[in-house]
């Protein structure tokens, strides 16, 4: 018995597909079904000869489940789950990736949520605090608060859970709408809002795209709207992208960082941007106010550059682009509708050429430098989505492994800031464990100076910082 149907991206079209079959394919389910049914009988004969630790993984459901391997979680997942669908979901020991309960958790099918089975959450003000935070443990001042930058579309309880991850009085949460979301997605994020004085939801709406358009216009509108409040370092981040440091060690990183901003260095592919056009300053009407830049910068065409849409970007940097750049004019040049990936290289871009920006890259490093950093990524390039046997979760989207908890373990040690992606119906336990691992401190150590001298920016800095910085010499 399969208890939730794997949805694709557009569920009502997958829906009616599932509900209208075809003569021909009624007659392949039917040959398919019996087909798994002599299978079954096999599989079920070899189980008998098979020890007995085995015997879970493989007949899974009927059995009732071992003592230690069901759930031990706190409350939190009852808010979006039944206790029978949470009953395998026992985080501590995903955590700590015990296979036991890895299997007996995924070949019950994990906990998926989506648009069909979602609880009436209450919506005052709180309901929503209770869930979000009143479990977590006290919190303590951040000596560097961090602003979260996100754009959004799908379902409203991904996002509240996301929110709950990253929460502290101290921090920001900016987001931005996909105006094509759900009127319950829209409205339910206004309402939360309203009940925190440090979370935002931007006005005006967004046309996004799986091409990346208006990512970048979505996020500066975001920072734009919280430039003035106290933060460090703001995260751009989409919608599925999963924070898996808490409050204080970002804090921490932050002060780490100082000045400087994390981002990977590519060059941009031809293909995703005009190459035809005046990528000079001048021509690119760059600059607010010209006369205050060096004739050099003015007229030196900008290489363009490529990293992922995730950066986390000082506030120095943040505000020296809206004190000097006219970035209307940038963001526009970027966001070309006939072309695609367009939202991975204008903050790259900027930073990466020498501007005369604050806290900006000054050495002239061409050399591609993968950001190790901001998102832990399995690709698998040239695949189509779905069932993907290389990945450890075995499901691929947009030729990324979908997050699951085969992954907790690697999470919990990973040096990142970010894993990409997760969704709310392939697996939600994921999510929830993540919290849990926030919430028992057992996200791991900070990267400290040493490791963070991979960056070339970092490295600069530092040289800057003790007075041997020489540009025409720096190594990248
Ligand atoms: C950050 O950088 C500035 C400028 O170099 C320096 O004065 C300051 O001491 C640095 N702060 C930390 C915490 O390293
Ligand atoms: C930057 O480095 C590249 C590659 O080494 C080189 O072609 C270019 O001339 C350099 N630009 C400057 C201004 O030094
Ligand atoms: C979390 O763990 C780290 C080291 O693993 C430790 O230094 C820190 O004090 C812990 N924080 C809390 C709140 O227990
Ligand atoms: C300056 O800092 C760099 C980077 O940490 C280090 O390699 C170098 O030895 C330092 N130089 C001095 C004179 O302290």
């Amino acid at each position: 018995m399969v208890h939730y149907t794997r949805l694709s991206d557009n569920t009502d079209e997958s829906l009616k597909k599932f509900q209208e079959p075809k003569w021909s394919i009624r007659i392949f389910i039917f040959i398919a079904l019996l087909i798994s049914f002599s299978i079954l009988l096999t599989v079920s004969y070899k189980s008998m000869m098979i020890p007995n630790k085995f015997i879970v993984r493989l007949s899974g459901k009927e059995r009732a489940p071992l003592k230690h391997i069901t759930r031990s979680i706190t409350k939190f997942a009852d808010y979006y789950f039944t206790e029978s669908e949470s009953r395998y979901l026992n985080c501590a020991r995903l955590i700590d990736g015990d296979v036991e309960s890895i299997d007996t958790y995924v070949n019950n099918g994990r906990m998926k949520l989506d648009e069909e089975k979602l609880f009436q959450l209450s919506m005052d003000c709180d309901s929503i605090q209770n869930r979000i935070f009143r479990d977590m443990p006290p919190f303590e001042k951040l000596k560097r608060p961090i602003a979260f930058v996100r754009n959004i579309y799908g379902i409203y309880e991904l996002q509240e859970v996301f929110l709950s991850i990253s929460y502290h009085p101290d921090n920001y949460f900016c987001y931005a709408m996909d105006s094509k979301s759900s009127e319950k997605l829209k409205k339910s994020m206004r309402i939360m809002a309203d009940c925190f004085e440090n979370v935002i939801v931007l006005d005006k709406e967004y046309d996004m795209d799986r091409a990346g358009h208006k990512q970048d216009a979505a996020h500066f509108d975001c920072l734009k709207q919280i430039l003035d409040e106290h933060w460090s370092h703001a995260i751009t981040l989409q919608n599925f992208d999963l924070i898996i440091k808490s409050p204080k060690q970002l804090s921490d990183l932050s002060e780490i960082l100082n000045y400087t901003s994390i981002m990977g260095f590519d060059y941009g592919f031809t293909s995703r941007y005009r190459t035809f056009e005046d990528w000079t300053p001048a021509g690119m009407k760059l600059f607010k106010n010209e006369q205050s830049v060096p004739l050099e910068i003015l007229h030196k065409k900008l290489k363009i550059r490529k990293s992922l849409n995730e950066v986390i970007l000082s506030k120095v940097f943040v505000k020296s682009l809206f004190d000097k750049v006219n970035l209307q004019n940038v963001i526009k040049r970027f966001d070309d509708r006939t072309l695609f990936g367009v939202d991975e290289m204008m903050v790259m871009t900027l930073f990466e050429n020498y501007l005369g920006l604050d806290g900006q890259m000054e050495s002239n490093c061409t050399v591609a430098k993968e950001d190790i950093l901001t998102r832990q990524t399995h690709w698998h390039l040239e695949q189509s989505d779905g069932l993907y046997q290389d990945c450890k979760s075995k499901w691929l989207r947009h030729s990324i492994c979908v997050i699951g908890v085969e992954f907790l373990q690697e999470l919990s040690k990973s040096p990142m800031v970010i894993a990409n992606k997760v969704t709310a119906n392939f697996d939600f336990g994921t999510i929830i464990c993540v919290r849990e691992m926030i919430k028992t401190n057992k996200t791991g150590n900070n990267p400290d100076s040493q490791w963070l001298s991979y960056f070339p920016q970092f490295r600069e800095m530092l040289l800057k910082a003790n007075g041997t910085y020489y540009k025409n010499s720096f190594q990248c």
